[in-house]
């Protein structure tokens, strides 16, 4: 699809992504200020949808950005949006930022109005529970050098973009993350999970991690199965490289098995069966929320 023609939603309106307009000085250009959200949407059936609009809602309070808009507009401009781009396999992606001020001046503005963009763009078709199919990961490992507020899904992304990169300049797909005490925090863009002996672990909500979506469904959805024990506990990093299995998880990824991990093969350095039946239990049941 040629994004150029795409309709995006920008300020109250749809138009064509070449006539959507944002001022330099919009604070989310300037210093990040904003909050954002990746729906994932698969042939017009959104994934945890008021889930992710309540944790922008989160987002937006806690960082004084006031809008009136519910779950019901945010769907609205989702399903318009679904029907310009053919409902494929979409993410619709939702950006407040808090709004074109007159000077560049770091505190909050009063009398700004919210800048709201949306559009949607393609993501791969959904994962499926088969292990020979599936993408396999590998990824590095270094110390989390972002800020202490990682709960704020904030469009200020350097630090994890940053670790991001660190992962493609050595030629894997993910950087997973760990604190100054040699704990497991999350990935530059995915939660991780990992299990032992048939134990399911995560690390705990604070705010050294997003609180995932993703994380949040599967952790609902293996508790409910009771197949296998869960726990969300701190993880140090000699039981993650020690682990059998390991996963990313994200809404455009679902659950996503990692075979290696700094060069070194996770459990057998082959996808795992707990892997598929934890995505298999997924893809039964990610509609329900
Ligand atoms: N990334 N942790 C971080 C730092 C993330 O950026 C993401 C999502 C997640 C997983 O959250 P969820 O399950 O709600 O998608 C965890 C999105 C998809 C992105 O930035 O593109």
């Amino acid at each position: 699809m040629a994004i150029d023609n795409n309709i995006v939603f920008l300020n109250g309106e749809f138009v064509p992504m070449s006539e959507a307009k944002i001022s330099p000085l919009d604070r989310g250009f300037l210093f990040g200020d904003g909050i954002y959200e990746v729906v994932p949407s698969y042939g017009g059936q959104l994934v945890g949808f008021a889930l992710h609009i309540e944790r922008m809602q989160n987002g937006l309070n806690a960082i004084g950005i006031k809008l009136e808009m519910g779950v019901d507009d945010w769907r609205d401009i989702a399903i318009k949006l679904m029907e310009s781009s053919g409902k494929g396999n979409l993410g619709l992606y939702f950006h407040v930022s808090r709004g074109a001020d007159t000077k560049r001046f770091h505190a909050y503005p009063e009398h700004v109005q919210p800048t709201v963009f949306a559009y949607a763009f393609e993501i791969p078709a959904a994962t499926t529970a088969d292990k020979q199919g599936v993408k396999q990961y590998k990824v590095t490992s270094t110390e989390d050098l972002r800020w202490k507020r990682c709960q704020i899904k904030s469009t200020s992304l350097l630090g994890n973009v940053m670790h991001f990169q660190q992962g493609q300049d050595v030629g894997v797909q993910e950087t997973i993350l760990f604190n100054q005490h040699k704990e497991l925090t999350e990935a530059s863009a995915c939660n991780v999970f990992m299990v032992k002996n048939n134990v399911v672990i995560t690390p705990p909500l604070d705010n050294q991690i997003l609180p995932g979506i993703t994380r949040h469904m599967l952790l609902d959805i293996l508790r409910k199965d009771g197949s296998f024990q869960v726990q969300e506990r701190a993880l140090n990093m000699t039981e993650v490289r020690d682990a059998d299995e390991l996963w990313l998880t994200s809404s455009s990824k679902e659950i996503a098995p990692v075979v290696e991990l700094d060069g070194q093969p996770v459990g057998n350095g082959k996808v795992g069966d707990i892997w598929q039946k934890a995505q298999s239990l997924y893809s039964a049941n990610k509609y329900l929320y």
